[in-house]
C-alpha cells in the first residue's frame, strides 16, 4: 500500500473549495477570508468500491435490480415525513443544517422519541452535550421508551465501531463538526475532518442499511466548516430556519435523492419541544388587527404550499430631509422599487415620507407575488384608509406599473377561501385560468392604479 503522504492545502470553510495557496476571496463562492490551512493525509479515505468485498464487479441490468417496498420508515412527525418525501429511506444519509440554537437537536430527539415508540432501535451520538444534558432535554420533551441508546463520543473510529456493533435502524450524529479522526492532523470541524467523517458515515450507511442523520451547524465565523461543504456527498439536505425571536421554524428540503425538494415543514418551538403546525396560514394570521389601515393579507408559496400572511405598512411624514425606508421580512430594494412605481405611475407623494414594511409573524418572503399587497398596504397607510379585512391580494408588479401573473393562482385563492376570506385581488391575466371558487369574489386588476382605486 502506498505510504501516507502529508501535504498542506487551503480550504474555503464556506464551500470547501481547495487551493494550494491562501487567497483572500474564494473564487468559487466569493466569500472573503474563509481560507484555512489544513494538513491532509493523502492516504486516508479510500473510495467506496476499493475496499475488499464492497465493490460489485459485475454490472447489473436495470431490470435485475429489485426494490422492496417497505424501505421507508415513518418518523411519525408528519411535517418531517413530508419534507423527506414520505419517511426515512433505509441506508440513506441525511444532513440537517441550521444556525446554532435553532432546534436541530430538539427535532432529532423528538424523532428518536416517536420512532422508539414504534419499536425501532435508535442510537443517538452526541459530541456536544453530556448525557445529563440530553436527559434534561428529554425530560422536557416527554416520555421516552426503553430502546433509545445514547453515547457521548467524538472519535470517529469509536463511533463507527459502536454503530456497527449496535446495528440500530437509525443513528444520529450531533454534530458532524465535533467528530474527529486522529489520523488527520487538522482540528475537528475543519473541512478535511468533516469530509472524512461524512465519507465514513456514507460507507457505513450504504453497506449496512442503517440510516444516518448528521447535524451540521451553519456558522458565520469561518473557523468551522459549514454544511455546504457536505451537500454533494449526502442523499438529503434539510435546512432548519426561522427567526430567533419568532417561535415558528421552517424545515426546508434543499436536496433529496428520494423525493421532491418542493416541500417545507412548519414547526413551532414551545416549552415542551417542537410542535407541528399543520395549518401555517392560520398561525401567521393570528392576532391580525381589524379595520387598521396599512394592512392586507397576501399569499406566498413556500415549496408547494401556499401560506397566507399579513403585510403591514406604516407611512408617515419624515421630519428629516432624507426619508427612512425599512423592510422587515422582505427585500428592502424591492420595497424601494415598488415605492418608486407608486410615485411615478400612480402619483402618490411618497418622496417626503418614511415608510416601514413588515411581514407579520417573522416570515421571510422574497417572492414577487406579494408585490401587489405591499403596494396596496403602502397606499392604504398613506391615505389612512383601511382595506377590507376579508381581502387578499397577490400579483407581481412591473416597472411600468402593470400587474403580472403569478404561478399557482388557484391554490392561493383556495387557501384564502379556507381561512374565510371573501375577496381576492388578482392579476387580470389570471382571471381566465381560475374556475369559480365558492365564497370568493375575484377582482382582476391590470395595473397598480386599478388596485389602489379599490382602497
Ligand atoms: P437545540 O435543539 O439545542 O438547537 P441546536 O441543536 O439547533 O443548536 O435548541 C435549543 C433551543 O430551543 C434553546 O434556545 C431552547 C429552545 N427549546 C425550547 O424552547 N423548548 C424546548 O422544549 C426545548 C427542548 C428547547
Ligand atoms: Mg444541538
Amino acid at each position: 500500500m502506498a505510504k501516507a503522504k502529508i501535504t498542506t492545502v487551503f480550504y474555503c470553510q464556506n464551500c470547501g473549495h481547495e487551493s494550494s495557496k491562501w487567497m483572500g476571496q474564494c473564487p468559487a463562492c466569493r466569500e472573503w477570508n474563509t481560507f484555512v490551512e489544513e494538513k491532509v493525509n493523502t492516504k486516508v479515505s479510500a473510495p467506496l468500491a476499493s475496499k475488499p468485498g464492497q465493490g460489485r464487479e459485475k454490472p447489473l441490468r436495470l431490470s435485475e435490480i429489485t426494490l422492496n417496498e417497505e424501505e421507508r420508515m415513518s418518523t411519525h412527525i408528519k411535517e418531517l415525513d413530508r419534507v423527506l418525501g414520505g419517511g426515512i429511506v433505509s441506508g440513506s444519509l441525511i444532513l440537517v443544517g441550521g444556525d446554532p440554537g435553532i432546534g436541530k437537536s430538539t427535532l432529532l430527539l423528538q424523532v428518536c422519541q416517536k420512532m422508539v415508540k414504534d419499536g425501532r432501535k435508535i442510537l443517538y451520538i452526541s459530541g456536544e452535550e453530556s448525557l445529563r444534558q440530553i436527559k434534561l432535554r428529554a425530560n422536557r420533551i416527554g416520555e421516552f421508551g426503553e430502546n433509545l441508546l445514547l453515547l457521548c463520543e467524538t472519535n470517529l473510529g469509536m463511533i463507527e465501531e459502536t454503530i456497527r456493533r449496535t446495528a440500530p435502524d437509525v443513528t444520529i450524529i450531533d454534530s458532524v463538526q465535533t467528530v474527529y479522526n486522529d489520523e488527520i492532523s487538522s482540528s475537528p470541524g475543519s473541512v478535511s475532518q468533516v469530509r472524512e467523517a461524512t465519507n465514513v458515515f456514507l460507507q457505513l450507511a450504504k453497506s449496512t442499511g442503517i440510516s444516518v442523520f448528521i447535524v451540521g451547524h451553519v456558522t458565520k465565523e469561518g473557523t468551522v466548516a459549514g454544511p455546504r461543504v457536505l451537500e454533494h456527498m449526502v442523499d438529503t439536505v434539510l435546512y432548519f430556519e426561522g427567526d430567533r425571536h419568532a417561535s415558528y421554524r421552517i424545515l426546508r428540503g434543499v436536496k433529496n435523492r428520494f423525493g421532491s425538494t418542493n416541500e417545507i415543514g412548519v414547526f413551532e418551538m414551545q416549552d415542551k419541544g417542537l410542535v407541528e403546525v399543520a395549518n401555517p396560514s392560520e398561525f401567521m394570521l393570528d392576532g391580525r388587527p381589524e379595520g387598521a389601515s396599512g394592512s392586507i393579507v397576501s399569499c406566498a408559496v413556500e415549496g408547494s404550499r401556499p401560506i397566507l400572511l399579513e403585510i403591514q405598512a406604516l407611512v408617515c411624514h419624515t421630519s428629516f430631509g432624507l426619508p427612512r425606508r425599512q423592510a422587515i421580512g422582505t427585500d428592502y430594494n424591492r420595497v424601494n422599487l415598488l415605492m418608486a412605481v407608486l410615485e411615478k405611475r400612480v402619483g402618490l407623494k411618497l418622496a417626503d415620507c418614511d415608510a416601514y414594511v413588515n411581514l407579520a409573524g417573522g416570515m421571510k418572503i422574497t417572492e414577487p407575488a406579494i408585490d401587489l399587497a405591499i403596494a396596496m398596504a403602502i397606499a392604504s397607510s398613506l391615505k389612512n384608509r383601511p382595506i377590507d379585512d376579508n381581502m387578499a391580494a397577490f400579483g407581481e408588479i412591473g416597472l411600468s406599473g402593470e400587474v403580472r401573473s403569478v404561478s399557482m393562482i388557484e391554490q392561493r385563492i383556495r387557501e384564502a377561501a379556507k381561512l374565510g376570506l371573501t375577496n381576492c385581488v388578482i392579476p387580470q391575466s389570471c382571471i381566465k385560468q381560475v374556475k369559480n371558487i365558492e365564497g370568493i369574489k375575484l377582482t382582476g386588476v391590470s395595473s397598480v392604479q386599478d388596485a389602489i382605486d379599490l382602497i
